[in-house]
């Protein structure tokens, strides 16, 4: 049983850390976290094929590479299949990423999906990935990756 009290944490940890006005929560389910995030003051859009689902913003359609981009951060809490392409779209268009992985889209177990994923956002070419913890039971490591800053012209 996932942890209820996810969604609050894992939207404190997303508004501590980006300045991100407009956000995409990727394979957000109800829309809890969206939720969470609109509520500390950030505009959300939740994609999900959920047809019961709480009053946000919400794009009931999966989520794929090819959506446009109208966002400056895109997060996912236990995102299952849409974990890469979460990494994926955040390297296509330039921006961070945070995701709560879970399930696999393979069958690999936790430990080394996870290791698989720092990797991959390593070779898609983001400057900083790391690490962090949630205080909550269940899968709550929160993979973060950084694009390098744009120098100024
Ligand atoms: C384990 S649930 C988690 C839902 C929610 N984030 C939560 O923590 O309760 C995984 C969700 O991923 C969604 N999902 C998987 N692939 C997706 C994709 N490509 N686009 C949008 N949603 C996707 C599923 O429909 C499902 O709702």
């Amino acid at each position: 049983m996932a942890d209820k009290r996810r969604f609050d944490l894992f939207a404190d940890f997303i508004v501590s850390r980006f300045v991100a006005p407009r956000v995409f929560d990727v394979a957000g389910g109800q829309g809890r976290l969206n939720e969470a995030l609109t509520r500390r003051g950030r505009a959300v859009t939740t994609f999900d094929l959920r047809h019961k689902h709480l009053p946000v913003t919400y794009a009931q359609r999966p989520f794929t590479l090819e959506e446009p981009c109208d966002a400056e951060l895109v997060v996912g809490m236990h995102p299952d299949g849409a974990t890469r392409i979460i990494i994926e779209y955040a390297a296509r268009h330039g921006l961070p990423f945070a995701v709560v992985p879970c399930c696999s889209d393979n069958g690999m177990p936790y430990n080394p999906w996870m290791r698989h994923l720092a990797e991959l956002a390593r070779t898609a070419g983001f400057a900083m990935v790391e690490e962090v913890q949630l205080s909550m039971d269940g899968r709550a490591r929160v993979l973060v990756g950084e694009p390098a800053p744009v120098a100024p012209r």
